[in-house]
């Protein structure tokens, strides 16, 4: 069985992933420094899991430590590397823009000069939604301009896409961008709407409600996430053909960069959810009538993302499917179970 190099592998996606791998059989070396961007005891936690499993292999450490980086490549020769760790969230770039340009940044350069000198089979890095930023036609579609991002955070995803593709056009490294749609789930994090509002409702406190609920998210259930992005491994975008050869065949609306075996790839539902929806989902999962506290939007957020996952289903024929009642329940059911409520 295949090495997969999962970084951010207590974070809330990577746990998922690692653990999808490992109960498939791979061997997971997981990198995470365990941040204290939010409680570290949930990224403990979520290490803690993977570790009862022989085949994982925990290592805490900062992206930023390239000599460390460069010898796990070297010692663990991962044919897949899956970069998840970053600095995430909008309004925390507005206040902490350095720990993004550090972790997002400085921790991809090195991660991709890890890549160029022990290069894997196939390269998988997290982008967001959030990179659209000022785009207003809907669905947002991977060919689209994207060059106006409203938030710190999502230029640095933006400057992740541009440095991925530069070093998969110089060094031939084969890499798929993901740009993820508002995931949510069991062991989600604590900074996101989801874990925020069970959390004030559980507890009788009023919830935010920006834009005075005129927002509109496109939510992607973890588990379908996960499947996506297990699928999309075993879819490393081919070489840009030689001069005189015919063009590899193209999926519908594929982002197959011309000159680098790269591409980027919407993860989303494709059916987005108004807010009041949203948190009529978590009253019904609860039991609990919300409080609302209605304010402006906030610096930085976008009202409204809508994934086209046209090429998504081209390159896997899979789609993100779980209902968001279902996908709500069962977090509230995590929720209550871990802390006890
Ligand atoms: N959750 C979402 O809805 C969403 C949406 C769009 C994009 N993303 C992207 O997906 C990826 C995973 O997100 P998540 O929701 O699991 O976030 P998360 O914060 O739970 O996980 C990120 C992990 O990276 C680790 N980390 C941060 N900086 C590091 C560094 N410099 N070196 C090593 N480890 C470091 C953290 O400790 C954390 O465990 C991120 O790249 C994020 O930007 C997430």
């Amino acid at each position: 069985m295949p090495t997969a190099l999962v970084t951010g592998s207590a974070g809330f996606i990577g746990h998922h992933v690692s653990a999808r791998l490992l109960a498939e059989g791979w061997r997971v070396v997981g990198l995470d420094a365990l941040t204290d961007y939010y409680d570290v005891r949930l990224k403990a936690r979520r290490h803690a899991m993977l570790s009862q499993n022989e085949r994982f292999r925990p290592v805490e450490a900062r992206l930023e430590e390239p000599e460390r980086l460069m010898s796990l490549m070297a010692e663990e020769r991962p044919e897949v590397v899956i970069h998840l760790a970053a600095q995430a969230g909008v309004r925390h770039s507005i206040e902490q823009p350095r720990s993004y340009v550090e972790a997002n940044l400085a921790g991809t350069f090195e991660l991709l000069e890890a890549a160029r000198a022990h290069p894997p089979a196939h390269m998988l890095m997290a982008s967001t939604s959030s990179v659209y930023g000022a785009e207003t036609e809907m669905p947002y579609r991977e060919e689209m301009k994207a060059d106006t991002q409203m938030s710190f955070y999502a230029a640095t995803k933006k400057a992740n896409e541009a440095m991925a593709h530069s070093y998969a056009h110089l060094y031939g490294l084969p890499t798929t961008m993901f740009r993820f749609f508002t995931v949510y789930g069991p062991w989600g994090r604590p900074d996101m709407a989801l874990f925020k509002f069970t959390a004030a409702i559980l507890e009788d406190r009023p919830i935010d409600v920006y834009n005075h609920g005129e927002m509109r998210r496109d939510f992607t259930y973890i588990d379908d996430l996960v499947t996506a992005i297990r699928l999309l491994i075993d879819a490393a975008p081919p070489a840009p053909a030689a001069e005189g050869d015919s063009a590899p065949d193209a999926a519908p609306g594929d982002t197959l960069s011309p000159v680098a075996p790269f591409r980027i790839v919407n993860i989303g539902n494709s059916a987005p959810v108004r807010l009041t929806d949203f948190i009529a989902a978590i009253e019904a999962a609860t039991g609990r009538a919300a409080q609302r506290n209605l304010m402006p939007i906030q610096p930085g957020d976008v009202p409204a993302t809508w994934a086209d996952a046209t090429l998504l289903q081209a390159l896997t024929g899979y789609r993100p499917q779980t209902a968001l009642a279902d996908g709500v329940a069962r977090f509230v059911a995590w929720y209550r179970d871990y802390y006890g409520l």
